[in-house]
């Protein structure tokens, strides 16, 4: 497997801000939560990544810059029109042999899927977060962690609590933009 040009995915990751600023509005976790999505999977330092909510593939591609040699990332998109530009992209910016994009709605994914992995990043519809969040748990292996964005959104109260308490998970939310959350599986 070649090494991963970053150049070629910082080209792309400023070419879909540039389309998002322009008006063709998308939601992606942008450039400041993405310099953090990208900082924690460089700790994390992940084999296998599990994103649920693929999008344009921004975030996968902020991901992506982080991952070492032979790691890689699944990431689940419901919308078919949406993977078919985020395939596009991850193209364009090379990593396509290392990300796999499933169509697929999170949860049904979730409930047939028999993997294990070292990070998972949640950025699906809202209302759902709190439903696959056992799922999540689940799929994690000890010492793996859930990152999930926009948390500090009124509608995620329950996730939050969810997360600060469960006796599985050491939590700790960020106050950046909306919010994201970093929690650490524990035995
Ligand atoms: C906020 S966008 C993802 C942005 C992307 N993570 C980024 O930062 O570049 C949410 C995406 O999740 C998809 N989605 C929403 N609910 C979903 C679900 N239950 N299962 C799979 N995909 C879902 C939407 O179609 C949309 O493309």
């Amino acid at each position: 497997m070649a090494m991963l040009n970053i150049e070629k995915i910082t080209s792309v990751l400023r070419g879909i801000e540039q389309q998002v600023e322009r008006g063709n509005y998308f939601p992606i976790i942008g450039p400041v939560k993405g310099e953090l999505l990208y900082l924690v999977t460089l700790l994390i330092r992940p084999k296998h990544v599990l994103e649920l909510g693929t999008g344009l593939g921004y975030s996968g591609l902020q991901i992506a810059r982080a991952l070492r040699y032979g790691a890689r990332i699944t990431t689940v998109e419901e919308d078919e029109a949406i993977a078919e530009i985020a395939i596009q992209n991850f193209r364009k910016a090379g990593v396509e042999r290392i990300i796999n994009v499933i169509m697929e709605e999170a949860g049904e994914f979730i409930e047939r899927d028999q993997s294990l992995y070292d990070m998972i990043f949640m950025d699906v519809e809202k209302h759902r977060y709190l439903q696959l969040l056992e799922g999540c748990i689940a799929k994690l292996r000890i010492g793996g962690v859930l990152v999930a964005d926009n948390v500090l959104r009124s509608e995620l109260r329950s996730f939050r609590q969810a997360i600060l308490k469960h006796p599985k998970l050491v939590s700790s939310i960020i106050h950046l933009e909306d919010g994201v959350s970093v929690s650490v599986k524990k035995d």
